[in-house]
């Protein structure tokens, strides 16, 4: 039913700079995957086909990554590297991939604002891959049910109200917005429509919060364990707790940490 997913990656990374000053912050590995690969394959598990990334200055090593590789394909193919060819080849099959840029990041709405060509009328996905999710069921999976009507009850509610990045002490409930999204093409209008909000960015939260007083908004409570590996505390949890179940390198990094007295 979902189509079409979009993957925002056209911001400066600011959090993890000097990384992020030529180098992407999607491209950053999760062990050995770029998190926005871990993305794409949440979509393509959720049966997502058309992957639709915004992209800036500094980041043509996204297209390159899930482009194909000539010169590595042939390489590995004379090797006689039958596993590493058709990993390498894996990925640039694992959808159908179309780019555009955002020429300065004015911020998340923004972002999603200049897909609405592409996306046209019909419901999408959007996915931040520096929220890292770990699960059984990809979260855009679950969240499915509900727009299916089977999950109405458990988990699911009924949004009154959002802020983008409230003070404590103002936060409506303990409930946080994370970076999955299913968005109706009435989102467009609405992105159109507001002003700059939080850090002078025009907010993806503002739009759909717009979007309250005409629409049901549903917010879901997904099952699993997510890192905001967009922030360096964030992303070493993430690749802790992802290297520690890695077939290959999981039981040698247990015994290092155990060996460091750090677990
Ligand atoms: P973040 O706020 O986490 O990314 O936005 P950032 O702005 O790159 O990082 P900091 O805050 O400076 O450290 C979440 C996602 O939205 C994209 C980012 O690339 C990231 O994947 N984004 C953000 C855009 O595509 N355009 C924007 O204008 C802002």
């Amino acid at each position: 039913m979902i189509r079409k997913a979009v993957f925002p990656a056209a911001g400066f990374g600011t959090r993890f700079l000097p990384v992020t000053k030529a180098s992407p912050k999607e491209m950053l590995p999760l062990v050995d995957k770029p998190l926005i690969q871990h993305g794409v394959e949440e979509a393509r598990a959720s049966g997502i086909r058309d992957m639709i990334i915004v992209t800036g200055r500094g980041k043509n090593a996204i297209e390159d990554h899930f482009d194909v590789s000539f010169e590595l394909e042939a390489m590995l193919a004379k090797k006689g590297d039958r596993k590493l060819h058709s990993l390498v080849r894996s990925i640039s099959d694992m959808g159908d991939f179309f780019y555009v840029r955002q020429n300065l990041p004015l911020g998340l709405g923004h972002a999603v604002l200049r897909t609405m060509d592409m996306v046209g009328e019909e419901p999408f996905a959007v996915i931040l891959s520096d929220d890292v999710i770990d699960s059984k069921v990809p979260v855009l999976r679950q969240m499915y049910g509900i727009i299916e009507g089977r999950k109405i009850g458990k988990g699911v509610y009924e949004i009154v109200d959002m802020v983008e990045k409230p003070k404590p002490e103002k936060a409506p409930s303990d409930l946080a917005i994370i970076g999955r999204y299913i968005l109706p093409p009435s989102i467009f209008p609405a992105l159109q429509a507001i002003k700059p909000g939080a850090g002078g960015e025009l907010q993806l939260t503002d739009a759909i919060r717009a979007l309250l007083s005409e629409e049901r908004v549903l917010g879901y409570e997904f099952e699993g364990v997510r890192y905001d590996a967009g922030t360096k505390l964030g992303f070493l949890m993430a690749n802790i707790s992802f290297a520690l179940k890695d077939p290959e390198i999981g039981p040698l990094l247990r015994e290092f940490l155990r060996k460091e007295r750090i677990s």
